[in-house]
C-alpha cells in the first residue's frame, strides 16, 4: 500500500500510483463532467495514473457504458488541460464504465461490488478502490452507510488492498450538522481513509504559500505581530450566482467560500512551522490556528462583520441582474453574497494583529490573494514631504488570476530631491515557469491515489472552523439589523470600507 508521495518531495517522479479503481458516485453530474473526468484524462496523459485503473461512474441515470464514454468524452474536448486525441482517448475509455443504482438501497451496491469484482480482474486493479462522493451532499451519510453496510468500506484496513472515501464539500451546514456528519463517516470508516476535498488546497498558489514561508530564510522571521501590522486576505468573484440560486440561498457567501476555502488560505498564511509536511503534522498545525480564533464578543458584531447582496449592475461590460431577480431566489431575501470580517488569532505569534477577510461575488474582477501589510520604518528619516508617497511595504501572495507573488517597497524618485514612491518587486509563476500549473483536481485525485491526506481536510479541523462560522449565523438569525446593499461591478458595501477606517487602514484594491 502507498505509504509516500513522491509530489510531497516537490519531484514528479517516475512512480505511479498503484493500480485502483474510482468510483464516483454522482456521476451525471456537473462536477464530474466539468473537473473530475478531465483531470482524471490529463493525468493519464501525463502518465501519473497506474496502468491498471478503472473508473466507474454510479448515478440513477440509466446509461450504458458507451453512452458514459461519449458524455465523457466531450467533456474532456470542452474541460481537460490535455484536450482528447482519439487515439489516446480510446486507450482511457478502455478503464471508463458505468453503473446506473439506488444510492440507499443495499441491492444497488452489491450489484456495485459484483461489478467492481469483475473490473478487478479485467483490468487487473487488485481491489484497491476510491469512492469519491460528488452527489448533493444530503446523499453523503447514505451512501456511506450503505458503502459500510455492503462491506465495501471498513474501519479495519485490510492488508491486502486500501479502500478510501473523498467527500466534496460542504462538509456540513453548521457546526452541528459537520459533527454529525464526522460521526456518520467515523462509524464506517477510519480518518486514515477519509479525505474531504477543498479544491483550493490543490491550488499551486496556495501551496507555494507554504514554500514561501517555509523554504526561504527571508521572510519567515519578519511574519508576526512585530512586524506584521495586517493581514488582508481576499477571496472575490466577477460572476454573481449563475444560476444556483437555490443552493446560494441556503448557504451564502459565508458558508460556500469562507467557512472553507478561506479559513484554508488564513490556517496556511498564519500556522506555526509543521514538525513535518506530513498530513497529520500541518493539520495539526492548521487547527491550533481554527481553535484560536477569537469568537466575535456577543453584541458588537458589526464592528466584526459586515454582509452584503449584490444589486443590479455592469461587471466589465457585462450585466449582472440584481440578486433578488435571481432565478431561486426568494423576493426579500437577506442572503449573503458579500461577507467582510475582521479576525483575532490569540496565539504568541499573531496577538493584537487584525485579519480582515472578505469574499463575495459580483466584484469588479476576480481575485484571490493574501496581503501581509508591515508596520512602517521606525523613523521617518527622509522628512514629511518627501514620505508623503510612502505606503507600508505589502507582501502580496496572489493566489488567482495571474498566480505570482509581489513586495511593495519604497524606492528613491530619480532627480534632487528625497522623494519617496512605492515600487513593486514582482514574481510571475507564468514567466518564471512558463509551464501551466496542474489543476487542483489533478494533484488532489493524485494525492489521494498516493494515500496522501496533507492537502486534505481533517474532522477537527472542519469542526474548529465551523465553531467560529456558526456563531455569526447565530447572531445573524438573532439580529435585526439587514443586509447592505452594493452595485455589482464594485467592490462591496461602504460599511465594509468603515470596517477597515476605523482601524486606520484600506482595502487593497487588486
Ligand atoms: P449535481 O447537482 O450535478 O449532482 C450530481 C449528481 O448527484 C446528479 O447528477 C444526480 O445524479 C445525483 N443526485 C443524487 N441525489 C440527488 C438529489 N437529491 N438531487 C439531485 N441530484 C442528486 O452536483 P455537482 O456535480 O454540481 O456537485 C457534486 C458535489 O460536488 C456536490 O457536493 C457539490 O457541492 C460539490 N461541488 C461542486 C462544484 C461544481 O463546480 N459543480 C464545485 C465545488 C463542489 P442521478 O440523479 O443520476 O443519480
Ligand atoms: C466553490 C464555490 O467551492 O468555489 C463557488 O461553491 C465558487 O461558489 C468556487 O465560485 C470558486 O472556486 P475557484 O477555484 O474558481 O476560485
Amino acid at each position: 500500500m502507498a505509504t509516500e508521495n513522491p509530489l510531497r518531495e516537490g519531484l514528479i517522479s517516475e512512480r505511479q500510483p498503484e493500480p485502483c479503481t474510482l468510483v464516483i458516485f454522482g456521476a451525471s453530474g456537473d462536477l464530474t463532467k466539468r473537473k473530475l473526468v478531465p483531470a482524471l484524462f490529463t493525468l493519464f496523459t501525463e502518465k501519473l495514473l497506474p496502468e491498471s485503473f478503472a473508473i466507474v461512474g454510479f448515478a440513477r441515470k440509466a446509461m450504458t457504458d458507451d453512452a458514459f464514454r461519449a458524455e465523457m468524452k466531450e467533456a474532456c474536448l470542452k474541460f481537460a488541460r490535455h484536450k482528447p486525441t482519439d487515439a489516446a482517448w480510446a486507450v482511457f475509455a478502455k478503464g471508463l464504465f458505468y453503473q446506473a443504482g439506488e444510492y440507499d438501497t443495499p441491492a444497488s451496491y452489491s450489484a456495485l461490488e459484483e461489478r467492481l469484482v469483475r473490473i478487478d480482474a479485467e483490468r487487473g486493479v487488485k481491489g484497491n478502490r476510491i469512492f469519491y462522493l460528488s452527489t448533493p451532499p444530503s446523499n453523503f451519510p447514505i451512501t456511506i452507510a450503505q458503502l459500510g453496510a455492503a462491506g465495501l468500506v471498513g474501519r479495519v484496513p485490510r492488508p491486502e488492498c486500501f479502500r478510501r472515501v473523498i467527500i466534496e464539500k460542504p462538509f456540513g451546514t453548521d457546526l452541528g450538522t459537520a459533527q454529525q456528519l464526522n460521526r456518520d463517516v467515523l462509524a464506517v470508516l477510519d480518518e486514515k481513509s477519509v479525505y474531504r476535498i477543498d479544491h483550493y488546497l490543490g491550488k499551486e498558489t496556495v501551496q507555494n504559500l507554504m514554500v514561501l514561508r517555509f523554504a526561504n530564510g527571508l521572510f519567515e522571521p519578519l511574519w508576526n505581530s512585530r512586524y506584521v501590522e495586517h493581514v488582508q486576505i481576499t477571496g472575490a468573484e466577477s460572476i454573481g450566482i449563475e444560476g444556483r440560486g437555490g443552493y446560494f440561498e441556503q448557504a451564502g457567501i459565508l458558508r460556500d467560500m469562507v467557512q472553507n476555502h478561506l479559513f484554508q488560505v488564513l490556517a496556511i498564511t498564519a500556522m506555526e512551522p509543521p514538525v513535518s509536511m506530513n498530513a497529520d503534522d500541518l493539520r495539526d498545525e492548521k487547527v491550533k490556528v481554527l481553535k484560536a480564533l477569537r469568537p466575535i464578543p456577543d453584541g458588537r458584531f458589526d464592528e466584526f462583520v459586515i454582509r452584503g447582496q449584490y444589486r443590479a449592475g455592469t461587471i466589465a461590460g457585462r450585466r449582472q441582474v440584481d440578486y433578488q431577480e435571481e432565478t431561486g431566489v426568494t423576493k426579500g431575501s437577506a442572503r449573503e453574497t458579500y461577507v467582510a470580517l475582521k479576525l483575532f488569532i490569540d496565539n504568541w505569534r499573531w496577538a493584537g494583529v487584525p485579519f480582515y477577510l472578505r469574499s463575495a461575488k459580483a466584484m469588479p474582477k476576480k481575485v484571490t490573494e493574501v496581503a501581509l501589510v508591515f508596520r512602517e520604518a521606525p523613523l521617518r528619516l527622509f522628512g514629511k514631504s518627501a514620505s508623503q508617497n510612502q505606503l507600508p511595504n505589502v507582501l502580496a501572495i496572489r493566489i488567482q488570476p495571474d498566480e505570482g507573488v509581489s513586495l511593495r517597497f519604497g524606492a528613491k524618485v530619480p532627480g534632487n530631491t528625497m522623494d519617496i514612491q512605492p515600487v513593486n518587486m514582482e514574481f510571475r509563476y507564468g514567466t518564471s515557469f512558463g509551464n501551466e500549473p496542474p489543476e487542483a483536481y489533478e494533484r488532489l485525485l493524485l494525492d489521494c491515489w498516493h494515500g496522501d491526506q496533507a492537502l486534505f481536510t481533517r474532522g477537527d479541523e472542519v469542526e474548529a472552523s465551523w465553531k467560529w462560522i456558526s456563531r455569526v449565523h447565530r447572531a445573524w438569525e438573532a439580529s435585526s439589523a439587514g443586509v447592505h446593499s452594493y452595485e455589482a461591478g464594485t467592490w462591496g458595501p461602504a460599511e465594509a470600507d468603515r470596517l477597515l477606517f476605523r482601524d486606520g487602514h484600506q482595502w487593497r484594491r487588486p
